[in-house]
């Protein structure tokens, strides 16, 4: 029988207590537990963050530039990305993508190939929308901005000469482990939408899709984590969940102890291993829940890279 340590038997009994895990109890009891070391120096590296106008991203892409890194950051707010240009000058780039558009997210693909080696990708974009809508393409918003444009753009980038593994990183979310991967129901239509169910299917097949791009890799290739940041008081959150932030906030997170995790991966040497979930600086499980197990994980992974090779094929990409 395994003697299990002590913090690690305290970090999984916060683990099976959700809340304790999610919530800003998770970092606060974690970080001295497991003494986590600062983020290190990050001189001359170059790290693409979506999203980072906002929220985690932000606050993300914020610590990357004070450690030293280059960093590159996406979103579509003119006015946020034009504040980050300023205060950052030659040390990071600002530009606007909108992501939902499938020829957006193929142009950035195509500038960071042009531009020279990308340490560390950081797909962290996204919302979870409230009421349906579709992109320009005419797929569901939630599908473009969380599956298709990550997917598009990793896989145009292909496998890149760095001096350290690449890091691509998907900003999953707890939400998943209420959900099934399925097909059949990944883009959500109009009748009778549901939001967080749509987002959760979706923050699911990030999952999913992690695993499947790391077992297609060769292994010294890239790495691919999926990582969620429990809950992390953000403007996202406020304006998608609004009740359970008003709940819940003396438990939320601040952005910079959500996005802790995601810049833990993309600058830890040496490096985790790829292809899982993690959550504080842990590999976590995929499931919590029996009604979300699947039979054959590696049929999933190869019925979602397919589907989405087609779904994309069929929209000319
Ligand atoms: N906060 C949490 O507790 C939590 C929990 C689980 C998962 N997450 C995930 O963490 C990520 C960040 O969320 P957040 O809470 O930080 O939300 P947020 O404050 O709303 O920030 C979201 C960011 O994504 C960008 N974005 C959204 N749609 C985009 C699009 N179509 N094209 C380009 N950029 C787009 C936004 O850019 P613009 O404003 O410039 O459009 C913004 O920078 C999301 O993927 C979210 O699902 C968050």
């Amino acid at each position: 029988m395994r003697i299990i340590p002590a913090r690690e038997g305290i970090d999984r009994i916060l683990e099976a207590s959700v809340i304790g895990s999610f919530s800003r109890l998770g970092p606060l009891v974690r970080r001295p537990l497991q003494s986590w070391p600062d983020i290190p120096r990050l001189d001359g590296r170059v790290v693409v963050v979506t999203g980072a106008t906002s929220g985690l991203g932000r606050a993300g892409a914020q610590v990357l530039i004070e450690r030293g890194a280059h960093v590159i950051a996406v979103g579509r707010n003119e006015t946020a990305l034009a504040e980050l240009q300023e205060s950052w000058g030659s040390r990071g780039e600002a530009w606007r993508y909108d992501l939902s558009s499938l020829t957006e997210a193929h142009e950035l693909a195509q500038r960071l190939s042009a531009r020279g080696p990308i340490d560390a990708l950081v797909h962290n974009a996204g919302a979870l929308a409230l009421s349906y809508g579709q992109s320009a393409d005419g797929v569901e918003q939630t599908l473009a901005v969380h599956l298709l444009a990550p997917y598009l753009i990793t896989r145009a980038m292909g496998t890149p000469v760095t001096q350290m593994r690449q890091r691509i990183i998907f900003m999953t979310s707890g939400g998943m482990y209420t959900q099934p991967f399925t097909l059949d129901t990944l883009e959500a239509s109009s009748e009778g939408y549901r939001g967080s169910v749509a987002y959760a299917r979706v923050k699911r097949a990030q999952v999913v899709l992690c695993a499947a791009l790391q077992r297609r890799e060769p292994p010294t290739g890239r790495l691919f984590y999926a990582v969620h940041p429990g809950w992390a008081a953000t403007p996202g959150v406020a304006t998608s969940l609004p009740l359970f932030n008003r709940l819940a906030s003396p438990l939320l997170r601040t952005a910079l102890q959500g996005v802790d995790g995601a810049l833990w991966l993309a600058t830890v040497t040496p490096p985790a291993p790829g292809g899982g979930l993690w959550l504080d600086r842990v590999e976590r499980p995929v499931h919590r829940l029996r009604s979300t197990r699947s039979d054959d994980a590696l049929h999933d992974e190869q019925l979602l890279v397919d589907w989405l090779d087609q779904r994309l094929a069929d929209l000319g990409f």
